[in-house]
């Protein structure tokens, strides 16, 4: 099942080559911002502008409409953001949820040890190992200075709850949504009276100390997740349904239009696994800087319900009719971040071609995923005939779908702005469109042109709507 990595990594080339394209652009345009830039910023938080919020939005939209909407078998779920305390003892999430940290002695910069140059690869075990910053001679990356041994550095955000700051009022902001899903397994089974097998999908935030994040929204500190955990009779049927899953998860992001070559499926080494996971395998993408992960499918095996269970004294069972048995179920799990696929989805759409000696840049993304769907645009603005056509127009489509409509340049350089922000159709009205009731639609991705009666002009963008979700 798992996919053999290439030899060497680089033989697929990046979407784009540098971050920086999509890092610019996305500021320029108001997908992507830096968090609390007029004080400086905060390291590793982001704040989505105007066309990154519709983007995030259309990305969770189209997880939820294919893991709950389309599907018989999982229902979806909103969990608390903080919860008792003991869930994360419970979880394994107290003791062992941590990075290998290590410090340098002269600027007391910390850095995750598997970041360091010369330490990225390492296995699991040479990252446990005290006495590897020595062994391998790793010095501090900005000034050359020793560093220490590694230490595990928990990445779990610590808050109090109530008016008292004391250790009995410790909790902590979720480092995942998956513990939302395992503490309500009986609820929502008993009021879904949904069989064995079915999932709990939810999205939401969660939060990471990690120690270096980076690489713009592909590691930050406060993130979203989509997380759906399958819930299935043991052992084999988990084992079929891992096997379901992942190819099912790889072939999501490829629907909405990564380039297939661009992903690669990676298996973890046993010393890598996490506490919980009997397998897992990572869903990779070719981002800049190297192949990362996208999403992880894991078999938990029945560790989750067994240990809350044990902890609360509540039976997490499942009573199978079938066979009349009580069986703790076993848990499939897909765990995917909003923030990692919209980025990915972006930087997968990046476009720049040569047009009659000019750079145009596009983003190719799946309609179902672009901020607007349409765009109208006035040829005369000086027109009050055309300009009140136009915005008959888009207020018709602003019932059904996102439309918006420009007036600030020429045609060419309105054309332009609409594609670098991915909008699939610009719906443009001219002096003839005054006699003869039609208008012209142009394509982003074959900049064809096409012309269309007004009336039929909204129902046109919906039917290619849903034929591109049909896809
Ligand atoms: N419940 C299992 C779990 O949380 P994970 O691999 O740690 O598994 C799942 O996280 C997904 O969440 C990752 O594949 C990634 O897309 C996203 N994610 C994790 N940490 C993140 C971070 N610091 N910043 C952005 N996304 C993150």
């Amino acid at each position: 099942m798992t996919d053999t990595p290439p030899a060497d990594p680089d033989d697929v080339a990046p979407a784009v080559a540098e971050l920086d394209t999509i890092v610019s652009l996305s500021k320029r345009r108001g997908f992507i911002f830096p968090s609390s830039e007029i004080y400086g910023g905060i390291n590793a938080v982001w704040d989505y502008g105007p066309l990154g919020v519709e983007l995030k939005n259309n990305v969770k939209r189209a997880w939820w409409r294919s893991m709950v909407q389309e599907r018989d078998d999982i229902v979806g779920l909103d969990a608390g953001i903080l919860m008792h305390p003991q869930v994360w003892v419970t979880s394994g999430h107290v003791g062992s949820f941590s990075d290998p940290l290590v410090e340098c002695q002269t600027d007391h910069r910390r850095f995750r040890l598997d970041e360091l140059p010369g330490a990225e690869g390492l296995s699991a075990t040479d990252l446990q190992d005290p006495g590897i910053v020595e062994r391998l001679g790793l010095k501090c990356p900005v000034d050359g200075g020793p560093l220490s041994a590694p230490r595990r550095f928990n990445l779990m955000f610590k808050t109090f709850m109530g008016p008292v700051e004391e250790d009995a009022s410790v909790i902590y902001l979720r480092p995942e949504t998956a513990q939302g899903s395992y503490v309500n397994f009986k609820n929502v089974q008993q009021s879904s009276r949904k069989k064995l097998p079915f999932g709990i999908a939810q999205i939401g935030k969660s939060f990471r100390n990690e120690i270096s994040p980076g690489n713009f929204v592909f590691r930050m500190r406060e993130f979203e997740q989509m997380e759906m955990q399958y819930f299935v009779r043991p052992e084999a049927e988990a084992a079929a349904a891992f096997e379901d899953w992942l190819p099912a998860r790889r072939a999501w992001y490829e629907r909405f239009g990564v380039t297939p070559s661009r992903l690669r499926l990676r298996e973890h080494a046993p010393d890598e696994l996490a506490h919980y996971a009997k397998k897992a395998v990572d869903v990779e993408y070719r981002f800049p800087f190297g192949w990362k992960e996208l999403e992880g499918v894991h078999n938990r095996g029945d560790f989750d319900l067994s240990r809350h269970s044990e902890a609360s004294g509540e039976t997490l069972e499942y009573f199978d009719q079938a066979t009349n048995e009580h069986v703790i179920p076993w848990v499939v799990e897909t765990a995917a971040g909003a923030d990692r696929a919209a980025f990915t989805f972006l930087i997968d759409a990046y476009r720049e071609e040569e047009v009659r000696g000019e750079t145009r840049v596009s983003l190719a993304l799946h309609p179902d995923l672009a901020p607007y769907k349409v765009a109208v645009l006035p040829l005369l603005k000086k027109r009050p005939e055309i300009v009140t056509l136009c915005h008959a127009i888009k207020t018709d489509l602003q019932r059904h779908t996102m439309a918006v409509y420009d007036d600030t340049a020429a045609i060419g350089k309105l054309y332009r702005r609409q594609d670098e922000i991915g909008t699939p159709w610009c719906i443009t009205v001219d002096v003839d469109s005054l006699d003869d009731d039609a208008v012209t639609v142009r394509d982003r991705d074959t900049m064809n042109q096409e012309r269309i009666p007004v009336e039929g002009v909204t129902r046109l963008i919906l039917d290619r709507l849903d034929a591109a979700r049909a896809r």
